[in-house]
């Protein structure tokens, strides 16, 4: 039967996790996949969600099955948290998916029995499963101009000249905050700008925000997507619980609909369940279930958000620790960016040469295309990766 399969690609990002696994050297450093780490390059467990475990440990009376959209607390939770007070709020509807990851297929599976002939725009460059999960469904994917290679900015004026070009079978896929892999975020004004152009061009605005609260604050982070929120007639959005409540394996993320009329969003969220029936029925309940009792309880919750605060503090210490590390063995400022940068990652557009020597002369792992983890050091590793990068020519 599998004679004629040919060899399965590899991951891009997981395959840089496998091979640092077993890579024996015990000054290795992963600046690979996007995962939190402390001083002492662990991933905790939150305090919020350790708490959240115990109570539900103690109190959860039945393991039966939950239902198509998951916890349905969580999916309000989901909701508000990104929504509430905007014009959009009373009209969006969530279901709970495996991760956003998860939330995205469902998405792109909706678009396609939407509008089977819709063209999904990706940033350029974009997180490297977009275009493999859009095309999964069926899409015609293409990419708008974003990054600057050599100021490491976004190029507004080129992006926004693509949009303009956008018309009604076209999907803008944005991500809401701390674009992954460059690290380098649109402004409120280019989300204004293209709140008009979807009003004007009639293109559907879909949002991927899987790292809020990890760039300038949660409701901060969540900015430009509002102003779509406040402007728009309809949008799409994904959602992720991994890196904001640390709950990777969980795979705890929503997915996000909201129609120009009720009506249209319950269809909606009504053909996303159809299909979730025939992929994988319900979503994991251990990470919504933990995401729904902390966002509901005032306790939890604090502590939850003064955590994730101290995250996003130590990341932004991290990025000016790493700029002025490079400023002193450099003396340039070419590595200033680290510190423009929002959320985990930062794009270092190193070529795959000098990737691969970091990775074997100097275990220092990083993925495809120069994206670097910032969120991934210790500080104990940034002058060993500071010593790398000038070692290769970076
Ligand atoms: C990443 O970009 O490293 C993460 O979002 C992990 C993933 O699912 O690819």
């Amino acid at each position: 039967m599998f004679e004629r399969l040919s060899a399965p690609k590899q991951d891009p990002i997981l395959s840089i996790s496998v091979a640092f696994k077993e890579d024996p050297r015990p000054n290795k450093i992963d600046l690979g996949i996007g995962v939190y780490r402390n001083s002492e390059g662990q991933t905790p467990i939150m305090a919020a969600v350790r708490e959240a475990q115990l109570v539900l440990a103690n109190t959860q009376q039945s393991k039966s099955y939950v239902g198509l959209a998951g916890d349905e607390v969580f999916n309000k939770a989901m909701v508000d948290l990104l929504l509430q007070g905007t014009k959009l709020h009373s009209r969006a509807a969530g279901v709970q998916t495996p991760g956003a990851s998860g939330a995205l297929r469902m998405l792109a599976d909706l678009l396609k029995q939407a509008r089977p002939d819709a063209t999904v725009w990706i940033s350029s460059p974009s997180y490297v499963n977009h275009r493999p999960v859009m095309e999964a469904a069926g899409l015609t994917v293409k990419e708008y101009p974003y990054f600057i290679a050599e100021t490491k900015a976004v190029d507004e004026a080129a992006m926004l000249a693509q949009v303009e070009q956008l018309g009604e079978s076209d999907v803008l896929l944005l991500h809401g905050c701390c674009h992954n892999p460059t690290g380098a975020d649109i402004s409120l004004d280019a989300w204004k700008r293209i709140a008009e152009l979807t009003n004007s061009k009639g293109f559907l605005p879909f949002v991927d925000i899987a790292y809020q609260g990890f760039g300038d604050g949660l409701m901060e982070d969540a900015a430009g997507l509002r102003i779509l929120a406040d402007s728009v007639e309809e949008m799409i959005i994904a959602t992720s619980c991994s890196k904001n409540f640390g709950l990777y394996r969980e795979r705890t993320g929503a997915a996000i609909v909201i129609g120009k009329t009720m009506e249209e969003t319950m269809k909606a969220r009504g053909r996303i369940l159809e299909m979730a029936r025939s992929t994988y029925t319900m979503p994991p309940d251990h990470g919504a279930a933990i995401v729904a009792m902390i966002l509901n309880n005032p306790q939890l919750k604090e502590t939850w958000l003064t955590e994730l605060q101290d995250m996003n503090a130590r990341i932004k210490r991290l990025r000016e620790q790493l700029a002025t590390a490079f400023q002193a063995a450099t003396g340039s400022d070419r590595f200033d960016y680290f510190k423009r940068h929002k959320g985990m990652f930062s794009v270092t557009s190193l070529s795959d040469e000098k990737i691969a020597m970091l990775r074997q002369e100097h275990g220092v792992y990083l993925v495809g295309g120069g994206r670097l983890n910032v969120a991934g050091l210790r500080e104990s590793d940034i002058d060993a990766v500071v010593k790398a990068f000038i070692a290769v020519g970076a």
